[in-house]
């Protein structure tokens, strides 16, 4: 039998980079890009079209599109938070972007001061202008598990907004745990919960490794037929506006763990390793990906 296919949407580049105190050279973001393409990765976001004082990390983001040399075969994305987000997308020529609320109404109103009724009422018309103009949608759900400032979230609230989501044209809800809350349990609870509301292949999930759960979560989302995992290469990332947020589930990781269950990433383990370590050497410190780390004691090892 053919070894079943996970995607792997690569978001190092924009949620990695986001949150990390060093501002990245633009020359070695298109680096790594290049660098993850390399390693096999199909799906990548690239950048944000957001406010460049709301996030400066990633105020280079047209600069970013323009120097790479794109493959055909990649499909480069950015974030994006409203209709002055898109126009600067189109300019900018990217194949996807990414629209995000958030489970709780307080989060999305931290995040881009709106209510999440209303940031879903200014999505609809974005995500219509960019079906229009041949660039595919997805949504990204953050606080699914739990929110930094009201707590626990029910199911019913982030099923309510993913159902929005895809109603309005996006192909693919991406479900977050932001603050890394999740246990297994919750995550089968959950995609209990949505499977009759929620078609699976449209179900994307987004964890982050705050407390040591984000590898075991993705097995729960394996077993109920989830194929699409967003990471970041070497476990770079976080959210500025979820406090205590650290980095999402490390892209390195999750591959390793993949490929020993005998699923086909279409990715290469050690050139993924290359690619992280050209932005690990700007970072003011370690990449926490587990892998990342073996490998690179492991290649000062004498061999035996
Ligand atoms: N790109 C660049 N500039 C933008 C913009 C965008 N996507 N959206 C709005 N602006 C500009 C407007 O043109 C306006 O400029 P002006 O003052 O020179 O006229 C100014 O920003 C204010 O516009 P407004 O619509 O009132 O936006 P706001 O100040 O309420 O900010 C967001 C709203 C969504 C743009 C901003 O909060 C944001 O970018 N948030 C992103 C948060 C994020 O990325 N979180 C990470 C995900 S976890
Ligand atoms: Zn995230």
């Amino acid at each position: 039998m053919a070894p079943q296919l996970v995607e792997i949407v690569e978001v190092g580049p924009r949620d990695g980079l986001q949150n990390e105190r060093v501002r990245v050279a633009t020359a070695t973001k298109v680096r790594f890009v290049e660098a993850l393409v390399a390693a096999g990765l199909r799906r990548i976001e690239v950048s944000s079209f957001v406010h460049p004082q709301a996030i400066p990390q990633l105020a280079d983001a047209e600069k970013v599109f323009s120097l790479l040399h794109r493959d055909p075969n990649v499909r480069y994305s950015a974030l994006v938070p409203n209709a002055r987000g898109l126009t600067r997308a189109i300019a900018a020529g990217v194949s996807e972007i990414a629209v995000f609320t958030a489970a709780s109404d307080t989060f999305v109103r931290h995040n881009i001061r709106m209510s999440q009724q209303q940031s879903l009422e200014l999505f609809r018309p974005v995500v219509a202008e960019a079906l229009a103009n041949g660039i595919s949608v997805r949504g990204y759900v953050s606080t699914v598990f739990g929110c930094p400032y009201e707590g626990k979230i029910t199911a019913e609230q982030g099923i309510a907004v993913a159902e929005a989501l895809l109603a309005m044209g996006c192909r693919e809800v991406s479900i977050g745990d932001t603050i890394g809350l999740a246990t297994p349990g919750d995550v089968r609870r959950w995609l209990a919960a949505a499977e009759d509301r929620l078609p699976i292949d449209q179900i994307a999930m987004h964890f982050h490794d705050t407390r040591g759960t984000a590898l075991a979560n993705v097995l729960m989302g394996l077993e109920a037929g989830v194929r699409v995992f967003d990471s970041s290469a070497g476990g770079l990332g976080g959210c500025p506006y979820a406090p205590g947020a650290s980095g999402n589930l490390a892209t390195e990781d999750l591959i390793f763990a993949l490929h020993g269950m005998g699923f086909d990433t279409g990715v290469d383990l050690p050139r993924l390793v290359q690619a992280s370590a050209t932005i690990a050497a700007e970072l003011d410190h370690l990449l926490p990906s587990r892998y990342f780390q073996a490998a690179r004691v492991q290649s000062c090892l004498p061999v035996a």
